[in-house]
């Protein structure tokens, strides 16, 4: 509910509006949503003609600078990414410094923040506060940013499994990602063509969401002048919880403990009765079907035809239906979101469940570092900072509580 606060001086009013559902704090050509009718466009162009026609890397091309590359602007910024694939030996050397069995994004989190240390020229409290309004300035983070977010990704997991790190190696940005978490490391190792393309797919379809929690939170701390190794870190670290991206891990988990079908009418029991939540369903936008949600169940057919049906997706598809037929999430315009289905997927791909969050932030950069430019040039931009209603106490005399040693 909107309330209207009048402020202690009577002249201002504001609303109270907890999490942001009904304040607009910037204007931005970047992502299109329709929750109503289930729309979404990216720079103008809808999800599915991309997901279809378009490839991951090209789509962040779009989102960055707002239109389709050409044939040269392709082979330039293709180029330039894929040269920004490396990371530092004392990068490595840090990750493998992590417990053995360290949360992937918590790895993924302090990797990317650790790299502000490395690029003190990118930093506005170092370099001037100015530093990226030279364009080949900017460009050279956005290049080094989309190279090294797959390779310290690969490195997170190959730790997580007890493996030596892979270097780069050649190929297109996913098939390049399929290498670096290969697990032989075998020379003759190739990924097959059709999950390459699925996972390109799903990199397309996680990379642009407007104003969600964490896009907001890199356009928050860039609102700060910080530098961007440490927004897109914050970033991660609120894609990392699970009502955001962390929910494909928490659906894993939920059809994991569901176990078999008879055991569904029991389950949605629990979720009625607000016991449990029904992770990968429901959405602040979308009051319908998520676009994006169609098109993974789409893919979830073509990588089961390579890898084998995934069991859990048996119960996936009975919980969808048994949920969307209920007058309960019907009334509450309850529907799968795009993570209802992807964690089914990389389980079926082989990836264990806590690298699902991390195989949402590769993409989702994309979006973070589109929206960080356009702040950038945004004539209307301001530090972000909301107020707040104070309910806590006024005008205390101290009191000595504690004894002083
Ligand atoms: N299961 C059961 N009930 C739900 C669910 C759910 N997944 N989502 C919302 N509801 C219910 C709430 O209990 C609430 O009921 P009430 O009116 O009786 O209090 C009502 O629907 C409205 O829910 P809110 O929490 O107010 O909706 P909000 O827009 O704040 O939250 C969110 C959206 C966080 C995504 C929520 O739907 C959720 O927690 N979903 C599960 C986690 C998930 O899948 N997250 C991924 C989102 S997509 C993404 O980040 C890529």
């Amino acid at each position: 509910d909107l309330q209207k606060i009048k402020s202690p001086d009577g002249e201002v009013t504001r609303y109270f509006d907890p999490g942001y559902m009904n304040t607009v704090n910037c204007r931005s050509s970047i992502a299109f949503i329709d929750g109503e009718k289930g729309i979404l466009e990216y720079r103008g162009y809808s999800i599915e003609e991309l997901a279809e026609k378009s490839t991951f890397l090209e789509v962040a091309f779009l989102l960055i600078y707002g239109e389709l590359p050409t044939i040269q602007q392709w082979k330039k910024f293709n180029k330039k990414v894929m040269t920004h694939t490396f990371h530092h030996n004392e990068l490595r050397n840090m990750m493998k410094s992590f417990r053995y069995d360290a949360h992937p994004m918590g790895m993924f989190v302090s990797a990317m923040s650790a790299l502000s240390t490395f690029h003190p020229e990118a930093n506005p409290a170092l370099a001037g506060q100015n530093c990226y309004d030279d364009p080949i300035a900017r460009n050279k983070q956005i290049y080094r940013i989309l190279g090294t977010a797959p390779t310290i990704a690969a490195s997170s997991y190959r730790h997580r499994i007890g493996r030596e790190y892979n270097s780069p190696r050649y190929g297109g940005y996913t098939e390049n990602f399929f290498y670096m978490l290969d697990n032989l490391n075998d020379s003759d190792f190739k990924p097959h063509p059709v999950l390459v393309r699925a996972l390109d797919v799903l990199f397309i379809l996680h990379a642009e969401h407007e104003l969600n929690c964490s896009t907001s939170a890199v356009r928050h701390l860039a609102s700060a002048n910080t530098d961007i190794y440490t927004c897109i870190a914050g970033g991660a670290a609120a894609l990392y919880g699970p009502l955001h991206g962390g929910a494909n891990e928490a659906v894993l988990k939920m059809l994991t403990k569901i176990g078999t079908k008879d055991n569904i009418p029991a389950f949605i029991e629990k979720v009625k009765n607000k016991e449990e939540k029904l992770m990968g369903f429901g959405h602040r936008v979308y009051k319908n079907y998520d676009p994006r949600a169609k098109i993974v169940r789409k893919v979830a057919e073509e990588v089961f035809e390579v890898c084998g049906k995934e069991t859990l997706i048996d119960i996936a598809m009975e919980l969808e239906t048994i949920a969307l037929n209920d007058p309960y999430f019907i009334e509450k315009k309850l529907y799968p979101n795009v993570d209802f289905y992807s964690g089914v997927i990389y389980k079926a791909m082989g990836f264990p469940p806590d690298f699902y969050p991390v195989l949402f932030t590769i993409p989702r950069i994309a979006g973070w570092l589109a929206h960080w430019s356009e702040f950038l040039d945004d004539k209307d931009k301001k530090i972000v900072r909301p107020r707040q209603i104070y309910t806590g106490h006024r005008k205390r005399g101290y009191e000595l509580k504690v004894e002083r040693d």
